[in-house]
């Protein structure tokens, strides 16, 4: 698929997930804008793939900080004249006894992974009806579309991005612009995934499965080409379990749980001995 004289925008986009899709989406030959707070990370993330041949421009960014957002769109506009490709990548984990978690931790979460895709998509959606035409993807998770215990609020955040998703093909399909949420398992090489398997030592059960930064990277670019819905990313596939959690949800629950619950409690309490630690 060529996506040459597209203009992406990555969020997230100096490491896991978000640089694995920087680096595909550069092989089929857009020009990016990546954006990430730790500004090292991000430029040399951007050297790399500059050394491909690619047109990149990084900006370090907060996404939870909406001058941050407003900066980033307008040098997007100022570099490369148009947006045609936006990736709502950035996120954080939140996985901790909901009961002990901090407001801060709450709210940060909340806003780096829904306030942020809400208005930096705000702030780009007028660029992409300009020229009628434009793909929005949000990176949500299977956490999503049922949440595991010990993630209530991480899994509150990504079914924000579906409902988001959903809400804005409703409006702008017809205007030439799309959207997509990509709902990945817990993916290796995305850095999330792999920080909780070196703190428990464990990884999920194969009854939940996982899978890549690779294969969500193929998602996301085969959601542009199809203009899909919704795309799950895992192996085993995990939509068969969730039409039958929409049928009988008593089930549908006690085997989520039967999949999902040990690894979770084994991240939460992970994570908890860390801060006690400290
Ligand atoms: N890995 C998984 O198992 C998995 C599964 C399902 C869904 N997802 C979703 O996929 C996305 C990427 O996950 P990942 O595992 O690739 O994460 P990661 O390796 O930790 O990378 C996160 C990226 O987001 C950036 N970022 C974090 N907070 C930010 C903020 N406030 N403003 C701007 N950039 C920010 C990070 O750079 P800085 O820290 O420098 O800002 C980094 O570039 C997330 O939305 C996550 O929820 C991941």
């Amino acid at each position: 698929m060529s996506l040459s004289g597209q203009v992406a925008i990555i969020t997230g986009g100096s490491a896991g997930i978000g640089r694995e899709i920087a680096v595909r989406l550069a092989k089929e030959g857009a020009s990016l804008v990546l954006a990430a707070r730790s500004a090292e990370r991000l430029e040399q993330t951007v050297e790399e793939i500059r050394q491909t041949g690619a047109r990149v421009l990084g900006v370090a960014a907060d996404v939870s900080d909406p001058g941050d957002l407003a900066a980033l769109v307008d040098a997007a506009v100022s570099e490369f004249g148009h947006i045609d490709i936006l990736i709502n990548n950035a996120g954080i984990d939140c996985y901790h006894h909901f009961h002990t978690l901090e407001m801060e931790d709450i709210l940060a979460t909340i806003e780096i992974n829904l306030t942020g895709t809400i208005l930096l998509t705000r702030l780009v959606i007028p660029h992409m009806l300009e020229r009628r035409s434009g793909h929005v993807i949000n990176m949500a998770s299977t956490a999503g579309k049922h949440c595991p215990g010990f993630a209530s609020v991480y899994g509150a955040t990504k079914a924000g991005q579906i409902a988001f998703t959903e809400g804005l093909r409703g409006e702008y399909l017809d205007r030439g612009i799309s959207a997509t949420a990509i709902c990945p398992g817990f993916t290796r090489s995305g850095g999330i995934y792999d920080r909780m398997v070196a703190a428990t030592g464990k990884t999920t059960s194969s009854l939940l499965g996982s899978t890549t930064s690779d294969a969500v990277a193929s998602a996301v670019l085969k959601a542009l080409r199809t203009k899909a819905p919704e795309v799950i990313v895992n192996w085993p596939p995990v939509r068969p379990a969730m039409v039958i959690k929409e049928i009988f949800p008593r089930l549908g629950e006690k085997l989520a749980m039967l999949a999902s619950r040990k690894f979770s409690k084994r991240v939460a309490d992970a994570v908890e001995a860390n801060e006690k630690s400290d």
